[in-house]
């Protein structure tokens, strides 16, 4: 399996990292996609990919942190973008929910950052809250130049199609497993061919251990669930689910 959206970055697992990656291979999950959400992350997750042979890394900045993106992280990004274990570019987004930085330069940055996307060729993870309407006419300028995942899917079945339709995958994760979570109609109905399991560690844990600090192993428990929800062997749901995510990272094609 791979975690394809995780933050082990991040200080929640500065005590025991190497024994949390372990655990994660332990578990079957011998991937993990380290996702930047910050200017440090990005750099934090960069080092990760590095030394770590199966760990990939993305770069970005979230809309949360949108007003502090710079012209020279920017440079910097692009820098970083075409060493081979960058596979995406992200999370970018939108998030009205928190609004923690302006709608206005959440949108410029979310552009800029496709714009990056789209000239390197590279994929991009994408984080939306409370903004679908918005974000969908800005990913309209680049259908056909980028693919990318909404990660965390937060929409509806419906919006789920629509967006596969358009050629982006979705990701799901340990929301499926709350109560009344539109998560889990997302996982049973929407396209499996066009969908990615990731825990976006340290948040979001599985049931029924929300609200504990959660980490890439227990991708295999979001695995299970979504195998559940849709009646198939997990086995399957596991092959299609890693080959959907090794296509849209082209993790095959470069590593192998
Ligand atoms: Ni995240």
């Amino acid at each position: 399996m791979i975690d394809t959206h995780c933050h082990i970055d991040f200080k929640d697992f500065d005590r025991d990292r190497d024994e949390v990656i372990r655990d994660a291979a332990k578990a079957g999950v011998d991937r993990l996609i380290n996702i930047g959400a910050d200017i440090p992350s990005s750099r934090r997750a960069f080092k990760l990919a590095g030394d770590h042979a199966n760990i990939f890394a993305t770069v970005g900045v979230h809309p949360h942190d949108a007003k502090t993106l710079t012209p020279a992280f920017l440079a910097e990004m692009e820098k970083m973008a075409v060493h081979p274990k960058v596979v995406g570019i992200g999370e970018i987004g939108l998030d009205y929910y928190r609004d923690l930085s302006p709608r206005d330069i959440q949108r410029k940055v979310f552009i800029q950052q496709l714009d990056l996307a789209a000239r390197l060729k590279m994929p991009v993870v994408i984080h939306v809250r409370e903004a679908m309407d918005d974000a969908l006419a800005i990913m309209g300028d680049y259908i056909g130049r980028t693919a990318g995942v909404f990660h965390c899917f937060p929409g509806t079945v419906e919006q789920a199609h629509h967006v596969q339709k358009l050629g982006f995958h979705i990701s799901v994760n340990g929301v499926m497993t709350y109560k009344n979570s539109k998560m889990a109609d997302v996982g049973k109905y929407a396209d499996l061919e066009r969908m990615l399991i990731e825990t976006d560690c340290p948040y979001l844990t599985p049931m029924p251990n929300r609200g504990k600090r959660n980490t890439p192993g227990q991708v295999a428990a979001v695995l299970l669930f979504l195998a559940h929800l849709r009646d198939m062997p997990a086995a399957e749901v596991e092959k299609i689910t890693t080959r959907n995510a090794e296509r849209l990272f082209r993790l095959v094609e470069m590593f192998g």
